[in-house]
């Protein structure tokens, strides 16, 4: 696949494609503190619920070997300052928690930076393995001839390489299934049309952009097969966050029959977390989605939106497939001991 990676990470120097300005530059921020890393994810230079908890955990290597080395604060304690700055970068992809937790974890155990380093290189390279196990459980939903309609971008640039969502589409491209995409624009940031589109035609698969409120006419005209999204939290009762719009989207396949798939590593699984009511939704700038309005009115701009579970036909992730009832399905799947793929 041609599609620049996400995150480089070589010889304790950290760089991100900066995913704002694709697809018209292939450009890489040198990360060379906390405040750069912050900056990065707020702005959505990296974007996506795998790939933010990579650079998270990345991000804080590199700011603790940056740091005064005093004595009279812990390794532990300087390093927890750092995480509760890096924590409040973005409240809704659980994947910035989970792989901060897991670099303070490590930290906890064995406090220096060789460890926390040892831990950031296995969230990634963990990343790699489980995006092609969730590409070789979902290939089979991908059938000859079908017709698949994806939102935002879970793709090759919201990970390490392949996506989320997008792995089972790479994987049956590679194994010669003829089958299409349409991608939604994805308003107000246009994900879908600056980067699903981008790396799925760059990677020859037959992609074809619509805006978003294109969807119901697609559905309705039976041109669509199934939907398949990623996610930034799955809840202990199987409501899935995702980017706004995605709602629209499931109440839609309820309407005209067609399966709403969702697909994501056990990392996006929140347990701890009864129902998607409960997460906090990330309100952004109302700047982004008055774009070109000629009136100064106001906007709102919520970033993410929650499917109920009742809406999931099932989540595709490293493990296997759950299907309903979901919070049962999730709780067993993701009890499963160690990786597949090792
Ligand atoms: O605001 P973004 O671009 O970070 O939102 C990304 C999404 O909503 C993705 O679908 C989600 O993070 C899954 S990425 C594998």
């Amino acid at each position: 696949m041609n599609i620049p990676k996400t995150i480089i990470w070589e010889r304790d120097s950290l760089q991100l494609l900066d995913q704002r300005r694709l697809p018209g530059a292939v450009h890489y921020l040198q990360i060379s503190n906390l405040e750069q890393a912050i900056d990065a994810i707020r702005t959505l230079a990296v974007r996506g619920a795998p790939a933010i908890g990579i650079a998270a955990a990345y991000a804080l290597v590199v700011a603790m070997s940056r740091e005064e080395h005093t004595t009279a604060v812990s390794f532990q304690d300087r390093l927890a300052a750092l995480a509760e700055r890096l924590r409040c970068a973005r409240p809704t992809a659980v994947n910035l928690a989970w792989a901060i937790n897991r670099v303070q974890a490590r930290a906890a155990a064995d406090p220096c930076l060789g460890a926390i380093r040892d831990e950031a290189e296995a969230i990634h390279a963990e990343d790699r393995r489980i995006c092609r196990a969730i590409g070789a459980h979902g290939k089979r939903l991908i059938t000859p001839g079908c017709t698949v309609l994806t939102h935002c971008n879970a793709g090759a640039l919201a990970v390490s390489e392949l996506g989320t969502a997008t792995a089972p589409l790479y994987l049956s491209h590679a194994d010669g299934v003829p089958f299409r995409v349409f991608a939604d624009e994805t308003r107000p940031l246009l994900q879908g049309a600056r980067l699903t589109a981008w790396e799925l035609a760059e990677a020859g698969v037959d992609v074809t952009l619509i805006c978003d409120n294109m969807a119901a006419t697609f559905m309705a005209r039976n041109e669509i097969d199934l939907v398949l999204v990623g996610t930034d939290r799955v809840t202990a009762n199987g409501d899935v966050v995702n980017k706004i719009g995605t709602l629209n989207l499931a109440v839609l396949c309820h309407h005209y029959g067609v399966p709403f798939y969702v697909a994501c590593p056990s990392s996006t699984f929140d347990p701890d977390t009864a129902c998607g009511k409960d997460v906090p939704i990330e309100e952004r700038d109302p700047a982004e989605v008055l774009g070109t309005a000629a009136a100064r009115v106001p906007a709102r701009n919520p970033a993410f939106d929650v499917t109920p579970a009742d809406l999931v036909t099932a989540i595709i992730t490293e493990h296997g497939i759950a299907r309903p009832p979901l919070a049962d399905a999730l709780a067993d799947l993701m009890s499963k001991p160690g990786l597949p793929f090792n």
